[in-house]
């Protein structure tokens, strides 16, 4: 059987579905999970409270649990084209979850620089699993980051920061597949805002897919520096005048949140829809909430990462399991 991407029994990733869209050149050893194609899902109670119509869509379903995989099998596969021998990034987790995934998938080795305390178990599970080197950066993201662009420069590793521009032609295909599914642009796209390459990939796709660019509601933790929400803990987005300038063309708007904010709304993901996020993730409905668009509109919120990324956070959050001895009479007693 063949086993080549494409094959008629591989579900097809975006390198495929979008081929015509990405720098693929006949070289282009192309690395993949599989990711991409992820479900929009509409959000029937949540939509009935706010008052609009509102779909998610489920980056979680990516193959290593977040949208970072759209970019990184784009940037990897072409590091590997231009001769690459090692990678690195700089990672509050899911990009090294990602990086060191698609490395070993690759066939490469991974550098991961992860800010020292402020890391989520999940990610780092991930990344150690495969095989990556961790480590801890005895400094924040910002610092992590110098690090990375500095190996980077030295021409030892290739940066797959979002820095690296493939990264953000992977993760615009997400836009690509709203308007197809949508048969148009939404009228409101709502996301979580960290170092903001994802706000920048979303402005390209919506521009490259012609449908019109929808205003875009980022959501950032206020206390961007000790947030919770660990994911988004960067106090220096590295795309901050790319991401003013396409919010400010696209008649949106930048949401700072109390992390209280991003908790309310990662509860009400998990309870009244079924989707278990990480709470960094729900940053763009807690967005939505602050300011609400025009009754009825159709918003498409981005779900950046799974819950089970950070399983701290959900056990903190959430009411812990109660003991019961194996009586029936005892547990229907508890479960009523
Ligand atoms: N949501 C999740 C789950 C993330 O991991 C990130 C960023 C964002 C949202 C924000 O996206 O930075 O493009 O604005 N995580 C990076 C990382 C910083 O290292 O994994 P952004």
């Amino acid at each position: 059987m063949e086993m080549s991407i494409g094959s008629k029994h591989v579900t097809v990733p975006l390198a495929e579905r979008y081929r015509d869209r990405l720098s693929w050149t006949d070289a282009t050893p192309i690395v993949s999970l599989g990711e991409g194609s992820t479900p929009l899902l509409p959000a029937p109670r949540l939509s009935k409270r706010l008052g609009l119509e509102l779909w998610l869509k489920w980056e979680g379903a990516n193959p290593t649990g977040s949208f970072k995989d759209r970019g990184m099998t784009v940037a990897v596969s072409k590091a590997v084209e231009e001769g690459a021998t090692a990678v690195v990034c700089a990672s509050t987790g899911n990009t090294a979850a990602s990086a060191a995934t698609y490395a070993a998938r690759a066939g490469i080795p991974a550098v991961i620089l992860q800010p020292a305390g402020a890391v989520a178990r999940g990610k780092i599970a991930q990344a150690q699993a495969v095989g990556a080197r961790l480590l801890e950066v005895q400094g924040p993201f910002e610092a992590a980051l110098d690090a990375a662009r500095e190996l980077g420069r030295r021409g030892t590793h290739a940066l797959v920061n979002s820095l690296n521009p493939y990264r953000l032609e992977g993760q615009k295909t997400a836009a690509f597949e709203i308007v197809e599914e949508l048969d148009g642009a939404p009228d409101v796209l709502a996301l979580p805002y960290g170092g903001g390459g994802n706000t920048r990939a979303y402005a390209l796709g919506f521009d490259e897919a012609g449908a019109g660019l929808p205003p875009l509601l980022a959501g950032e933790a206020s206390a961007r520096a000790y947030t919770m929400a660990t994911a988004i803990r960067i106090a220096e987005p590295a795309h901050r005048p790319e991401v003013e300038e396409a919010i400010a063309r696209s008649g949106g708007s930048v949401v700072p949140l109390a992390d209280e904010e991003i908790l309310a709304a990662w509860r009400d993901l998990a309870e009244l829809e079924g989707v278990f996020c990480e709470p960094s993730s729900a940053a763009g409905l807690a967005a939505l909430r602050r300011e609400p668009p025009k009754a009825g509109a159709r918003v498409v919120c981005v779900i950046t990462g799974h819950g089970l990324k950070d399983p701290e956070a959900a056990a903190r959050l959430s009411t812990p399991p109660l003991p019961v001895p194996p009586d029936p009479d005892a547990i229907a007693e508890a479960a009523s």
